[in-house]
């Protein structure tokens, strides 16, 4: 039987978490014993009568930066009688995270996802973190929204949680292609017609030009993805045409 993967969130505000992951497919991983989530709020580890997480910064300066006793402790208390684990800071200054991590991520049994709010973390709790993650170039109000795009990205691979018919081994991405363009029903919409080869029946020549779309769309949208996709001779040829075409005209 393979293992429930355990995700253990480190935050300041639970509740943020309550919409995007109880829901959906987040959620059937849940009661289908994929996953499980759990919340921590590291306030809970402060000994002071305040319950202080954050103080000024040594040095002067605007802002207010976490201290590290309490992340500190959590991490401590959430390490006991659990798996082996990855212990993930989402911050800006992180590792940019792609499709690739997702996967490695994917195969561990135990992840910790730490999340700051509003400010900086003392640099010490760097000490107990394994990987540093960043969502994208971008500054967020805190790590919770990362922390859930790191568990819906990681999930998702995760066997049994997508059907079979939307598996996420042929996802863009996964191949370093962005998806070909898809149409269902009707046939015509406001004078839009289906390209007529999807509607051909002839699944060896439906699949050629959904690839050669999705090498199109790639070229023209994400060049830098494409440098990572090994194109044949005649998907070369098929893009050098179509770009002199555009050229031409
Ligand atoms: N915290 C604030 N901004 C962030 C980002 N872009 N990625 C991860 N964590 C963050």
């Amino acid at each position: 039987m393979i293992e429930e993967m355990l995700f253990q969130i480190l935050t300041l505000f639970p509740e943020m978490f309550n919409g995007p992951l109880e829901s959906s497919i987040m959620k059937r991983a849940q009661e289908k014993k994929i996953i499980e989530l759990r919340y921590v709020n590291y306030r809970e580890f402060t000994t002071d009568k305040h319950h202080c997480v954050d103080d000024t910064p040594y040095g002067g300066g605007s802002g207010m930066v976490l201290k590290p006793e309490p992340i500190f402790r959590c991490l401590n208390a959430v390490k006991k009688d659990t798996p082996p684990g990855r212990v993930v800071l989402l911050t800006p200054q992180g590792k940019v995270f792609k499709q690739k991590m997702a996967r490695e991520l994917a195969k561990e049994q135990h992840l910790i996802l730490i999340c700051g709010h509003y400010e900086g973390f003392d640099e010490r709790i760097r000490t107990y973190v394994d990987l540093e993650l960043s969502i994208g170039d971008y500054v967020l109000t805190g790590g919770e929204l990362a922390a859930m795009v790191v568990a819906d990205a990681v999930t998702r691979l995760l066997p049994g949680v997508l059907g079979a018919s939307d598996s996420a081994e042929y996802d863009s991405f996964t191949e370093n292609l962005l998806d070909y363009p898809q149409y269902t029903r009707p046939v015509e919409f406001e004078g839009q017609r289906v390209p007529d080869i999807l509607l051909s029946g002839h699944h060896k020549m439906i699949e050629e030009w959904r690839r050669e779309q999705a090498i199109l769309r790639t070229a023209e949208r994400r060049p830098d993805l494409l440098k990572e996709e090994q194109l044949s001779e005649e998907e070369l040829a098929f893009l050098c045409r179509k770009r002199n075409l555009t050229e031409e005209l």
